[in-house]
């Protein structure tokens, strides 16, 4: 099965790529992540190099690009986390919390439901969500899958919205899909702006610990490797079109957990109980902030036989220890730093593995462009010869410059031998088109296409396939010339 799940750079998405991999080598997991400030593939290195594997590095905001990654790969299920996810930050930059929650979610459906047609057999669009879309409760009740939604800050709305379209298209297209709503998590590999992690890294600097409005707001705290389990069920065993609500049944007013914190911390730090008790500090309020949240996870408990693996106190210290043994990761990150370890791993790849978002991306888009048209036109059971004229006419139409029948000189890296080739067209001087009308598209084709690079100054090959019901492609890069 082949499954992408966005933002798995990120805190969340980083514990369940690693679940995934590990859990499920029968599975091919796609990581796709724009890699902004939230994303760190430092967090899920241990992984990288797992053949069932692969990071694309890419913006959900882009729709022409998730088209082709969908159209590329084929996904058979979605695990949709990419998001902003911090309410601070949604209140000084309510807009771009609109642009990637709903407009990329947005996106990820429409790619979903283009590949998917209404094909829906053994397909599944999980979109992972929270409980702020319930908005704040007061001393007494909790959010059930059937709380009325209202969502108080421009983080929480942004999810909402998410969740009804997501809801919609289920309803109006028959996409089949699954929504959870998590409360408060923490653990290893959190960006130190959310309260815990914040607040561990400025204990360990004795920086002041802000503590916003009187402290008295409560939130219900989940280990994070316990939602990665509770995902994974879902996923696998959650009804279509359900909700799933998913807690912690751990409720702690910010300023209580603080004191624990520092307790924990005082001593694995050998400070004298009390230290960094002192340098909590009141500061103002945050803006809209919601009194409390706390989930009812009676369903999931229920249905699917889930319920939080390690007590509070077990989770906090776990958390704490990696904290203090990561101290390298926590610098990067709080530097900025660990934006190299994007450029210095995968920038220089001499793999090809981020092949995706990198060459030409205009060009092979209005070429890929140019060959959907055509198969809309034509659909499939042609002979190649019959794609290429039509798509000959199409390139002429689109002012694609082009050059028909080109002879190569293949090298064939095996044999050691040279033999002349040709390929069905080089467009722009860059990208060899290789046009084929077969059901599958084999491996020996995709290796073709590979040579054929290696045998040129050109630097993106595309093999296209017009034999199926979908027009299928593959994008190839001439790796000998990346840097
Ligand atoms: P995070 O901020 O740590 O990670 C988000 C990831 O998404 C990052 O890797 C980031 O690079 C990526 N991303 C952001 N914009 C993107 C874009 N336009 N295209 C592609 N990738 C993009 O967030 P998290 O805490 O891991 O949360 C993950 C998901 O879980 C979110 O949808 C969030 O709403 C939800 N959630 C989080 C919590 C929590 O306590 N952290 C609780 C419930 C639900
Ligand atoms: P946070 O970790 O930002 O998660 P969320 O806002 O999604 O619940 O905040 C958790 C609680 O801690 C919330 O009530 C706000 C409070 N808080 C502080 O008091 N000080 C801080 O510096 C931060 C980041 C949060």
């Amino acid at each position: 099965m082949k499954i992408l799940i966005t933002g798995g750079a990120g805190f969340i998405g980083s514990h369940v790529v690693r679940l995934f991999v590990t859990k499920y080598p029968n599975y091919h997991i796609y990581n796709l992540d724009a890699l902004t400030y939230a994303g760190n593939l430092e967090n899920i290195s241990d992984i990288e190099n797992a053949p069932n594997y692969t990071f694309i590095k890419g913006d959900i905001t882009d729709a022409d690009f998730m088209d082709t990654i969908f159209m590329e790969h084929q996904f058979e299920g979605v695990i949709h986390l990419a998001a902003e996810s911090h309410v601070d930050r949604s209140i000084t930059d309510p807009l771009a919390f609109v642009k990637t929650n709903v407009i990329g979610t947005m996106n990820l459906l429409n790619s979903s439901k283009k590949i998917w047609k209404n094909d829906f057999e053994n397909k599944r669009f999980y979109h992972i969500s929270t409980d702020e879309v319930y908005g704040s409760l007061s001393e007494e009740g909790f959010f059930v899958e059937t709380t009325p939604y209202s969502p108080n800050s421009p983080y929480s709305a942004s999810k909402a919205s998410s969740d009804h379209f997501v809801r919609a298209y289920g309803e109006t297209y028959g996409l089949p899909f699954v929504i959870s709503n998590c409360s408060n998590n923490y653990g290893p590999y959190h960006f130190p702006e959310k309260l815990i992690p914040l607040f561990i890294n400025n204990i360990i600097n004795n920086k002041p610990l802000p503590v916003y409005g009187d402290g008295n707001y409560t939130r219900d705290w989940l280990f994070v490797k316990d939602h990665a389990v509770a995902i994974d069920l879902v996923f696998h065993d959650g009804k279509d079109k359900e909700t799933y609500n998913i807690g912690g049944f751990n409720e702690w007013k910010n300023i209580d957990l603080v004191k624990v914190l520092c307790k924990l911390m005082d001593a694995k730090l050998g400070r004298t109980e009390g230290e960094s008790e002192r340098l909590i500090t009141y500061v103002k309020d945050r803006p809209g902030h919601d009194k409390r949240y706390a989930i009812d996870a009676t369903k999931i408990n229920k249905e699917l036989n889930w319920k939080p693996s390690v007590t509070f106190e077990q989770g906090l210290v776990q958390t704490i220890d990696w904290y203090l043994e990561n101290e390298v990761w926590l610098k990067n990150v709080t530097s900025g730093q660990y934006m190299d370890y994007y450029r210095e791993y995968y920038e220089s790849d001499e793999s090809g593995k981020n092949e995706v978002d990198i060459l030409y991306k205009d060009e092979s888009y209005q070429i890929i462009g140019a060959c959907m048209k055509v198969h809309n036109n034509l659909g499939s059971g042609f002979l190649e010869a019959v794609y290429e004229e039509a798509l000959e006419k199409e390139f002429i139409n689109q002012n694609i410059p082009f050059k028909k029948q080109v002879t190569l000189d293949l090298y064939y890296e095996e044999e050691k031998m040279k033999k002349k080739y040709r390929a069905d067209f080089i467009c722009y001087d860059k990208i060899i088109v290789e046009v084929k009308a077969t059901g599958q598209v084999p491996e020996i084709f995709y290796n073709q296409v590979k040579n054929y690079l290696k045998a040129t100054e050109l630097e993106l090959g595309l093999l296209i396939n017009f034999g199926a019901n979908l027009l299928t492609f593959k994008r190839v890069l001439n790796t000998k010339y990346r840097k």
